[in-house]
């Protein structure tokens, strides 16, 4: 089998007694539109804690095109395309839009990330980050500090914080959080439309967003994968349904 965009193999990591990543076998592909769901606490998080690196893991390995990564730190997963969003967002709130969206493009076209506003004078860059801005359709926004900002808004700058990295991957964790449910089109179009050379895994909790994105779905409880296939699959098994789906697929 060639090898996958990412992929663990016995992927384990345990906090004290507790197993929150179990055996983990996980391949994301090149072009992967792919979902991560399960029950609140099953371990979605740390798993991207410990692809990107933000976690070692007890046991088991990360590759990053087929190229063992585990014991790469985080900085350097993100120069070799593992960008992420976070949970919770990070943003410069100070700073506006387009400032922070400059900051990782300008980093990537070295030319001196840590000056913000010297480097957001750089054409190349204002056009990249004016591009990437208008891929999230905050074209409107770009001038306005992120304390400005409708919450939702801010989880859109994020993603585009990410996309400045040029990423291989992008791993998005729970992006839907906290967006008004009128507005989570404007983030599935985003992702919708980003580059099929950008492998995506979703983490989710909006099972009416996780059915229209992802072409392949995993189901993670408590640390172990417990079932993966295609939507169609996902959503016909009934121990899933059991477990994780209850009524919310039972039209
Ligand atoms: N740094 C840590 N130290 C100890 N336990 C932790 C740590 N981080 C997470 N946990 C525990 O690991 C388990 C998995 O947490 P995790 O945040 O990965 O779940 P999740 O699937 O992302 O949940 P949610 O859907 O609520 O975001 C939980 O029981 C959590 O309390
Ligand atoms: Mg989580």
């Amino acid at each position: 089998m060639s090898s996958a965009r990412l992929e663990t193999k016995g992927l384990s990591k345990k906090f004290g007694a507790l197993e929150v990543a179990r055996e983990v076998n996980f391949r994301l592909e090149a072009g992967a539109r792919h979902a991560l769901i399960g029950p609140n606490g099953a371990g979605k998080t740390t798993f991207i804690n410990l692809l990107t690196g933000a976690l070692p893991p007890s046991r088991g390995s990360v590759l990053l095109e087929g190229e063992d990564v585990t014991t790469l730190a985080q900085a350097k997963r993100v120069k070799r395309g593992i960008a992420r969003t976070f949970q919770i967002n990070q943003l410069f709130r100070g700073l506006t839009v387009l400032e922070n969206v400059c900051i990782p493009v300008s980093e990537r076209m070295g030319v001196g990330g840590g000056m913000f506003r010297a480097a957001g004078r750089r054409a190349e860059v204002l056009d990249e980050a004016m591009r990437l801005i208008g891929i999230l359709r905050l074209e409107d926004d770009a001038g306005r500090r992120i304390v400005e900002l409708p919450y939702g808004r801010q989880r859109l700058v994020e993603i585009a914080i990410a996309l400045g990295l040029a990423p291989r991957v992008l791993l998005l964790d729970e992006p839907a959080a906290g967006i008004p449910s009128a507005e989570t089109h404007i983030l599935l179009d985003a992702i919708a439309s980003l580059p099929r050379d950008i492998a995506v895994l979703i983490i989710e909790h909006d099972m009416d967003l996780v059915f229209r994105f992802a072409e392949r779905i995993t189901v993670l409880v408590s640390g172990a994968i417990y079932a993966e296939g295609t939507p169609q699959e996902i959503a016909a098994n009934r121990d899933v349904r059991a477990v994780y789906l209850g009524g919310a697929l039972d039209a």
